[in-house]
């Protein structure tokens, strides 16, 4: 393999012999990518959308960049746990040598890339940047070093502990336990796979994409590759939804024909569901931008909804629905598989404050629900507050609504993936399959509610 050649998990079907330094601008926009969230506190998404669609670099390389970045960002307490022992003083951690260090040592211990590509690579980075020049000797040691003695290192420690936060940790162990809490640790850091939500024929289209059906109708595929390229996506056949995101809409049963309210819409996975099985949906969402994605979402997959730009909180059409499916924003860590920034960028208070915000949100949502409708409340979070305690506080508040159970088997949805109570409560360790790297869903928490005739 050739310094320029991509590790080998990345997607391989185009892959040319391309000669030194050719890898070198991927490993740049890896570098800025880890940069932007750990030094500046973006999200992974938005740094995605900064630095590397603006940019003329090819697919291949964008895909090799988000893979380091989204690898550092998973693995970032092992990688510095080993880089620092192997250290006889700290580097200074701000700019871009320290990110430089880490995707090296991510490439070398994480992704199989050739030691002479990782280190030859990081050597040249260090070189082109200003503050970094002065330590190309050191990154050189160091990183050769990491190729010789760190999967050795690496054994023996404990992954879960060191990449997953101490806070986050020990809130999944008073709600789940020590046993699966480590295996939603896991779970989590792993790289999850694509998920397809098809307007019709799942069977034929996980034919036709090479991937399977999962029982509640989603098409699985691996990851890797652009989406933009998979036979469908210009005719607005399917649209990317993780097999658990894809499941509340469901669980409102024939909506064909009935109103509505889609609150928190955007970037659309929902109202694309709730408009592909005929319903009459209104789309709220606060951000500007999100809800022109939205629009574009849904222009792609030839699907119609009256969109709103609105505070949630506060939205007061004069009106009710049939029924109001809240997707509240929440800390999302049932999604750090999708988006390993999360353990880098969220904080202990964030459960606090999102949970006040879900509780004003759903204080709106039961004043838009006509008699007889129903209410869906959902988060992609694990966090109790996020989830069975909203729903346990707005039963205490608000006397017109009782829960409809969700029964085993509807939907196919399994026992496993409900709690007593009724409500949906997947975690990311569901569904394991043969395949790892196949296997596994989000971890969202779903509540069914009816208000009273
Ligand atoms: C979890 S995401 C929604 C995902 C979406 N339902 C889907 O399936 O694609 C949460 C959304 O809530 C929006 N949001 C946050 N606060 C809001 C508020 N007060 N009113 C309306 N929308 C809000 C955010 O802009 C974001 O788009």
């Amino acid at each position: 393999m050739s310094s320029g050649e991509a590790p080998s998990s990345a997607k391989s079907s185009d892959r040319k012999p391309v000669a030194a330094p050719a890898g070198l601008p991927a490993r740049e926009a890896a570098v800025r990518l880890i940069a932007a969230v750990l030094d500046e506190g973006h999200s992974f998404d938005a740094a995605v959308a900064k630095e590397l669609k603006a940019t003329s670099l090819p697919p291949r390389d964008r895909a090799l960049a988000r893979l380091i970045a989204a690898t550092v960002l998973r693995r970032l307490g092992e990688l510095e746990a080993i880089l620092q022992s192997f250290l006889e003083k700290p580097l200074p951690k701000r700019g871009h040598l320290w990110p430089i260090l880490l995707s090296g040592a991510a490439q070398l211990l994480f992704l199989a890339t050739p030691p002479h590509a990782a280190v030859g690579l990081a050597v040249e980075q260090a070189r082109a940047d200003r503050q970094a020049r002065r330590y190309d000797k050191l990154v050189n040691a160091l990183l050769r070093r990491v190729a010789r003695e760190g999967a050795a290192a690496l054994e023996g420690r404990d992954a879960v502990r060191l990449n997953i936060p101490e806070w986050l940790f020990k809130r999944w162990v008073a709600t789940y336990g020590e046993a699966d809490a480590r295996r939603i640790a896991q779970a989590s850091l792993t790289e999850a796979p694509l998920d397809l939500s098809v307007k019709s024929a799942p069977e034929g289209w996980a034919r036709r994409l090479g991937g399977f059906t999962l029982p509640t109708d989603t098409v699985r595929l691996s990851a890797g590759g652009r989406i933009e390229d998979l036979d469908g996506y210009a005719d607005g056949a399917w649209w990317v939804q993780d097999a658990a995101a894809a499941l509340p809409v469901r669980l409102l049963g024939s909506i064909a024909g009935r109103s509505v309210a889609d609150l928190c819409a955007a970037p659309g996975g929902k109202t694309a569901q709730l408009a592909a099985a005929g319903a009459d949906v209104t789309a709220v969402d606060l951000a500007e931008a999100r809800l022109k994605r939205l629009r574009a979402n849904l222009a792609r997959l030839q699907l119609e909804a009256h969109l709103i730009e609105a505070d949630a909180v506060t939205w007061a059409p004069g009106r009710t629905f049939d029924a109001v499916l809240l997707d509240a924003p929440c800390t999302s860590t049932g999604t750090i598989r999708r988006h390993p920034d999360i353990l880098r960028l969220k904080r202990a208070d964030d459960v606090a404050a999102l949970a006040g915000l879900q509780s004003r949100l759903l204080d709106n949502a039961v004043r838009l629900v006509a008699p007889g409708g129903t209410l869906l409340y959902c988060t992609c979070s694990l966090e109790p507050e996020e989830g069975v305690q909203q729903i346990e506080a707005l039963l205490a508040r608000a006397p017109l609504f009782a829960r409809t159970p969700i029964a085993p088997g509807e939907c196919g949805i399994p026992a496993e993936w409900l709690t007593p109570e009724g409500d949906l409560r997947t975690l990311p360790f569901h569904l394991p399959l043969d395949r790892p790297e196949l296997s596994g869903l989000d971890g969202f928490y779903a509540a069914r509610l009816n208000r009273r005739t």
